[in-house]
């Protein structure tokens, strides 16, 4: 459908608006939403009731009915109430930036286990919304000290809804011990793992085909990867390491959602090195960066040796030697600027996992 986009913030943080309006519109891109406005209003503060001025939705509305869209979209998690006060306002589909990222999850999860997150994601953001409602309709529909059918209908739907969380939750813990009896049996066989993690779009499924020759789906789009994939990886020494792709990362992921795909980087625990994939041509690559290394953080990975890929060079405007220092400059779709990844890959793993040259004594053969 078509959308305005609408963000509305205080002055603090009036200078990080336009970046994240425009992180909002690749979204938006991601999603199948055809962007036909984008809406920015410094406050004092945000509304606590239409986050944006009363006046100011007004004039969002008729711009709405004049362009022909369908949705609003805020890019801010608005809470149910403030949700429940605009959708009064007006007659367009009102949408916050959690429920856009939800829907591109949704879009986007193959495997059981990630439609299962998914839907657990959803129905967690959706609970609380439904009592909203239901405030409405009893109010609508109850009479004096009754119950209207309303309301009725919709405890139905909160009850149907926390079943199902139960049985999304017992569902996935099953999937999780399922997991963990993979990851020991691949921690038994002993070969080395490297994870691809990096901001969503940075080029991480790219540069697990380049190194692996593989050709796991790599899309102009946000959150392309939702299902981990593993290759294996002949390094240069004939050492064989497994290589990972991850879900991207996003600022201020929703809450829900992170509990929900915590779980995809269970594997990603073992990992004996992480290649932190950036993309070096985005002017929020610092941003980038910082939101990357504070997640990996709250996932408990900052424990891992890590290497920082600048991908995405060939884009830079002019070349940037200091990158270098801080990582290895590499562009994934040209595989020829690979080897000194492979480089610092192979010595890294010498580190953790040395190769016992021929001559050498193993454990069962002692000197
Ligand atoms: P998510 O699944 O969203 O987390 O994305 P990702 O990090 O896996 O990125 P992906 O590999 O899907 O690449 C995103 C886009 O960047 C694709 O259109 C790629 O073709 C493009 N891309 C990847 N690497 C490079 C590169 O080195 N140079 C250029 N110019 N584009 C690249």
């Amino acid at each position: 459908g078509r959308a305005i986009l609408v963000h509305v913030c205080d002055k603090q943080h009036a200078g990080q608006a336009e970046d994240s309006l425009r992180e909002l519109e690749e979204l938006a891109r991601t999603a199948g939403v055809e962007v036909v406005d984008t809406v920015l209003q410094v406050r004092d503060r945000v509304d606590p009731r239409y986050a944006l001025g009363r006046g100011k939705l007004e004039d969002v509305v008729i711009r709405a009915m004049q362009l022909d869209a369908e949705t609003l979209i805020f890019d801010r998690d608005l809470r149910p109430a403030q949700a429940n006060s605009i959708a009064r306002m007006t007659d367009l589909k009102v949408v916050d930036r959690t429920q856009l990222i939800l829907d591109i999850f949704a879009q986007h999860a193959e495997s059981s286990d990630g439609k299962l997150q998914v839907e657990l994601a959803q129905m967690k953001y959706l609970l609380p919304r439904l009592g909203q409602r239901d405030d409405a309709l009893s109010r609508l529909t109850g009479g004096i000290g009754g119950r209207g059918p309303g309301e009725t209908k919709l405890e139905v739907g909160r009850r149907r809804a926390r079943e199902r969380i139960t049985r999304l939750n017992s569902r996935l813990k099953q999937l999780g011990r399922q997991r963990e009896q993979r990851r020991s049996r691949r921690k038994r066989r002993g070969t080395p793992t490297v994870a691809i993690v990096g901001y969503t779009n940075a080029g991480k499924s790219t540069l697990l085909n380049a190194l692996t020759g593989s050709d796991v789906i790599a899309e102009d789009k946000l959150f392309a990867t939702l299902d981990t994939r593993s290759r294996s990886l002949r390094l240069p020494s004939a050492r064989e390491v497994i290589v990972t792709d991850t879900v991207g990362f996003i600022r201020d992921l929703p809450k829900d959602l992170f509990a929900a795909f915590r779980a995809t980087f269970d594997e990603t625990q073992d990992a004996d090195l992480l290649l932190h994939v950036v993309d070096a041509s985005d002017p929020c690559r610092s941003e980038h960066l910082e939101t990357t290394d504070k997640l990996l953080l709250d996932l408990r990975l900052e424990r891992i040796p890590r290497i920082v890929v600048f991908n995405k060079c060939d884009q830079l405007d002019a070349p940037q030697p200091t990158l270098a220092s801080r990582g290895v400059p590499i562009s994934a779709l040209d595989p020829s600027t690979l080897g000194p990844l492979r480089d610092a890959i192979e010595e890294r793993m010498e580190v953790s996992h040395p190769l016992l040259s021929a001559d050498e004594p193993t454990s069962s053969q002692p000197a």
